[in-house]
């Protein structure tokens, strides 16, 4: 086989076989394939597509690029959930411990990443002492235990999509459906998951801005997800504006521990009982979505729910007093407020400026090296639908820096004060089964 000649055949809108594509991906993994020919077939799939049938095989080959993680030693249906990514997406951490009280089997494999904030493992380390690096043994055994257990992605997994997603983001082929579907899709299925939730974003702070586009790649992932056995489906939701109020990483897992407490912002809330009861209905544990979203509101209530996020901040050697104690948390040594400079309705929040004032603060890495500030971060006041008057606080800023003008005036720009009445935005657009 000739890479020269799938190329072709891509770029004529035929379709691949698995053989082909598996060529493909072994040869650009261990280095028999160059940039440059790779770079020509990545253009070739964002013009002519790929069929269900080429989409799946690439994700397997992606898969069987690196190491797959065992997960059969845990009693019960794993369910994997993943999220496209938004400002101030702490669901994780509260979904999480929700689920896993109710009997579902979580085991998470999490990564830091580049962003506004840390990710889920930097959000979690804002816990003092809390380690996310424990053998896999430990951790199979925590999860059969307290049937929770977060670990850093210390394996080598999937590193052909590694390699080709670095490729893609300077090639202008990052935005295509079929790459990012198969993408998303070989890190879960290497991490080891029996089943699958989604959340797909879309609008203003979401990689997908519009709902057709987000649609669209729902589908496609789910599709993938079937074709390889794993039940999958996903959630349509909404990133118009940051999910809850707080933006930064210990901000937003204190804002997680309230959501479990029964308080906290009402659409991380949502969030968490429609992608929560999905995740248990797939697990097996509830006979409908409805028993499973009822069996959630239940652990919330009783307590278990944060119980179970404590026993798991203990298992992993964290001080599980911050869940009663959030002041043990870092926190800033500077609060800055943003005023609202009108009286009206806030008609719309770019997410996206949001997160990248919290960036400016220093919650988010803009390189693999940069450190980052677990204290910092913005919490905001209101939303879209809410009213306010002019001089009132709109956000506060947390900060160990003392000048912050500029950041101040990127979260007012970023808040558009109407004259008029605006209702709060739809927060599920849809589910993909
Ligand atoms: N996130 C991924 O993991 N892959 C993509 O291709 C795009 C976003």
């Amino acid at each position: 086989m000739r890479m020269v000649d799938l190329i072709e055949k891509k770029r004529d809108g035929h379709e691949l076989t698995k053989e082909e594509i598996e060529f493909v991906i072994e040869g650009y993994t261990n280095g028999d394939i160059p940039d440059y020919q790779m770079s020509a077939f990545a253009m070739a799939i964002f013009f002519q597509d790929m069929t269900a049938a080429e989409r799946s095989y690439l994700t397997m080959a992606m898969v069987e690029s690196g190491d797959q993680i065992d997960l059969s030693q845990i009693e019960g249906i794993k369910v994997d959930k993943h999220s496209t990514g938004g400002v101030g997406d702490k669901t994780t951490i509260a979904l999480a411990p929700l689920v896993a009280a109710v009997g579902v089997p979580v085991a998470k494999m999490s990564g830091r990443g580049l962003g506004h904030t840390g990710g889920t493992i930097d959000k979690l380390e804002s816990i003092p002492g809390f380690s996310v690096e424990i053998t896999t043994e430990k951790f199979l055994e925590l999860v059969n235990q307290n049937k929770l257990a977060v670990v850093g992605q210390t394996a080598n997994l999937t590193p052909a999509d590694k390699k080709l997603y670095g490729l893609r983001d300077v090639t202008a082929t990052v935005n295509s459906i079929p790459l990012i579907a198969s993408s998303v899709m070989s890190k879960k299925i290497a991490s080891g998951a029996d089943a699958i939730v989604l959340d797909v974003k879309t609008g203003s702070g979401a990689f997908m801005k519009e709902l057709d586009q987000a649609k669209d790649l729902a589908q496609a992932m789910v599709e993938i997800g079937k074709h390889l056995g794993r039940n999958t489906m996903a959630i349509i939701s909404d990133m118009n504006q940051p999910l809850g109020y707080a933006v930064g990483n210990a901000l937003e897992v204190k804002e997680a521990m309230d959501m479990l407490r029964g308080e906290g912002p009402e659409d991380l809330r949502e969030l968490c009982l429609t992608l929560g009861s999905q995740m248990v209905y797939l697990a097996k544990k509830a006979s409908s979505v409805v028993d499973a979203r009822k069996q959630l509101e239940d652990v919330i209530a009783s307590g278990k729910a944060l119980e179970t996020l404590k026993t798991f901040i203990r298992a992993q050697n964290g001080d599980p007093s911050v869940v009663q104690e959030p002041e043990k948390l870092p926190h800033a040594s500077h609060l800055f407020e943003v005023k609202a400079d009108k009286n009206g309705t806030v008609s719309a929040i770019l997410a996206d400026k949001i997160g990248t004032a919290a960036m400016l603060l220093g919650a988010g890495r803009a390189t693999k090296e940069s450190e980052i500030d677990l204290a910092v971060g913005i919490v905001l006041h209101k939303k879209i639908g809410d009213s306010v008057t002019a001089g009132e606080s709109i956000a506060t800023l947390h900060s160990n820096k003392e000048q912050v003008q500029d950041v101040i005036d990127m979260v007012t720009k970023a808040y558009t004060i109407s004259d008029t009445a605006v209702a709060k935005p739809t927060l599920i657009y849809d589910e993909i089964h």
